[in-house]
Order: C-alpha cells, then structure tokens, then sequence
C-alpha cells in the first residue's frame, strides 16, 4: 500500500501540515485535535463536544460505543447479512421512487444527499419527514466549521435533537453523529461510484493521485457492489483527516488515499464503523440507478469545493 499526495489543497487551513503518513491513526503519540468540551447546549459545538468524531481517551470509547450500539453490526456472519440486506433495499426503493420523477434528475442533490439519511435516520429509530435530508445537510455542513457560529446549522441541530426525544445527552449526540458522518462521505461514495458506472470511465481520471490506469474488472453478478469497490479503491470520498500531536502543536493532514483503497475508511481507533452500513446503503441507491438504465447529461462533472473529500457537485441523468 502506498499513500498519495492530495493535490486540491486550495482551501487548506492555516498551520494545517500536509502530507503525514498513515502510521499516525494508529500512533498513541496523536490524536484528533480536540475540541471545546464546556459549550452551551443547542449549538453545534455542543455535538462536536459530545461525539466520538472529535474524542479521544475514555470519552472517545464510551461516545463511539453509543454510536456503533445504536448503529448495530453489519457483516459479523459469515451468512447473508439480513440487516444489511434491509437497508440495501430500502435505499433501492426509496431512490426508485425519486427517480420516477418526469425529465432529467440531479442524483446529487435527490439522491445521494437524500436517501442514505432517510433510510439511516429511520434505521435509527427517527420519525422521518421530508425535512429530515435537509436538517442533516445542514448539520454536517457545519460540522468542521470548529469556531464559527452557524445559526441555521444551530437551528437544525436543535430540530433533530427534537427529533431524537429532546434530551441533549451523549446518546442522541451519537445518534446525530452517526447521521452526520454518513451525509457527505456515503453522498461521495454513491457520486463516485455512480459517476464510473454511468461512464465507464476510468476512475481517479483528472485528480492528480497518479493511478495506474485500472484493468477493466471482472465482472459479476452484483454490478453495484463492483462499482463501490472500484470507487473505494481509485476515488474515494474521504481523502484525508486531521491528527495533533498529543502533547501540543499544529494539527497534520492524513492522506487516506492509497494505492489500493485500504484507507478509505480509515484506520485506528476513529476507523469508521459505519463502513457495512455506507456500502449497504450506497449499493440499494446503485441497484437503482443502473435498473433504470440511468445516463448522464453532461459527462463533464465538478466537485465540491473540499480539502478531505472529493463529492461530484451534480449528476444529472435521464433515466428509462
Ligand atoms: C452509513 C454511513 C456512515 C456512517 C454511519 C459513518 C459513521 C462514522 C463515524 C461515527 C465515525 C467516527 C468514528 C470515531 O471517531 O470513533 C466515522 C469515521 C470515519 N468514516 Fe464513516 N460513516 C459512514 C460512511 C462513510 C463513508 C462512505 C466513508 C468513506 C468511504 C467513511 C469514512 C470514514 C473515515 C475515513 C473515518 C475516520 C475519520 C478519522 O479517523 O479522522 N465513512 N464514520
């Protein structure tokens, strides 16, 4: 395995090195830069201070195990995976229906950024409203803004706390987390991967990571599941993530992009436990898409402006 060097560092923090070795996640001597713990309910600092994202030590294992009790485990048998199997069709019917919508449909925006919260939100236990998607969105797009007061985000923040039973404690913190973590990163996955299987391309093409180009892979039975593990491997959501050292000093960016993808979901203690669920939920949405015989408008696409994650801007596709 070999890391690569991120090449859009265009909106790159101040004292934010670039560059560090993976070896770092799993180094005692760093951690996640830590966060503001005595802030004031009903903010968005309040859900940074309370998850196990910005954790570390004791806080970090009893907020990440409320996170993956609550999320419940995927793939631990050697079986079919039931549950996993629940939420891959839920996500198939649930984008179906958005994509019976008459003329062209952004998948971005109806889609990706729609259904895997949905369909995760219910799995959790939430009531599950046409504002659901949007109150999450607008979470998470605040949720690395350390230090900036958002009042929408604020606004939304409080909205699914309501939504989790009202009690700003560490359980609907993790519940929140959970849906937090998964808006962009499974939106990026479903984005890169529906981006490859709708042109073919070669994945990774015009980012700069230096890729090999790919063998075409073999193919089988489940093109979905193909099509997310060649997006893991050559274009990967999240492309980086942040460590400070443990004893003092500037936060270091993390590469997790890699030769052969073994980092897209991190690695050490913060390694993302929600990886079963995001593939599941990213394949229903795929299963979609490719039963619609979906085709893309403009084969030309953008991505988001971001340091640590690469998430097509828009899809637009006719389907049928
Ligand atoms: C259902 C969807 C998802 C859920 C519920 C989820 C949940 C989480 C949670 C709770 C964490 C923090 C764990 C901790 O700090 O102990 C995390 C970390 C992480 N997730 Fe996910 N995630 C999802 C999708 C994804 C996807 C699609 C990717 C990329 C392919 C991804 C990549 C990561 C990475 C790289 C980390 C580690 C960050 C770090 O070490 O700083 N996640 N995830």
């Amino acid at each position: 395995m070999r890391t690569m060097d991120l090449d859009d560092v265009d909106d790159m923090e101040d004292g934010v090195r670039e560059g560090a070795g993976p070896d770092l996640l799993t180094d005692p001597g760093w951690r996640v830069p830590p966060v503001p713990e005595d802030v004031p309910e009903g903010t968005m600092a309040w859900l940074r201070a309370r998850v196990a994202r910005f954790s570390s030590g004791e806080a970090h294992a009893r907020r990440r195990s409320l996170a993956t009790g609550a999320l419940g485990a995927l793939g631990v048998s050697d079986g079919p995976d039931v549950n996993a199997e629940a939420l891959r069709d839920a996500a198939r019917v649930r984008t179906q229906e958005l994509l019976s919508a008459p003329g062209t449909v952004e998948v971005m925006a109806r889609v990706a950024r729609v259904v895997p919260a949905e369909v995760l939100a219910a799995s959790l236990g939430l009531p599950v409203t046409a504002d659901t998607a949007g109150l999450v969105g607008e979470v998470a797009s605040a949720y690395h803004a350390h230090g900036e007061t958002v009042p929408a985000a604020d606004r939304a923040l409080t909205r699914l706390v309501a939504d989790c039973g009202g009690t700003w404690d560490e359980a609907t913190a993790a519940r929140i987390g959970l849906l937090v973590q998964a808006y962009d990163a499974t939106a990026g996955l479903i984005g890169n991967a529906a981006y490859l299987a709708l042109t073919g391309a070669e994945a990774g093409a015009g980012t700069g990571t230096g890729h090999a180009p790919e063998p075409p892979p073999e193919p089988s039975a489940d093109l979905a599941t193909d099509r997310l593990d060649q997006a893991l491997r050559t274009d990967p959501p999240v492309r980086g993530t942040l460590r400070a050292p443990v004893d003092g000093g500037d936060p270091v960016r993390v590469g997790l992009v890699t030769s052969d993808g073994s980092l897209a979901f991190g690695a050490g203690a913060h390694a993302c436990p929600g990886q079963a669920h995001a593939r599941a939920l990213a394949a229903g949405a795929l299963d979609a898409l490719l039963a619609r015989g979906c085709r893309l408008v403009h084969p030309d696409i953008a991505y988001e402006p971001s340091v640590n994650l690469r998430v097509p801007a828009a899809l637009e596709v006719v389907c049928g």
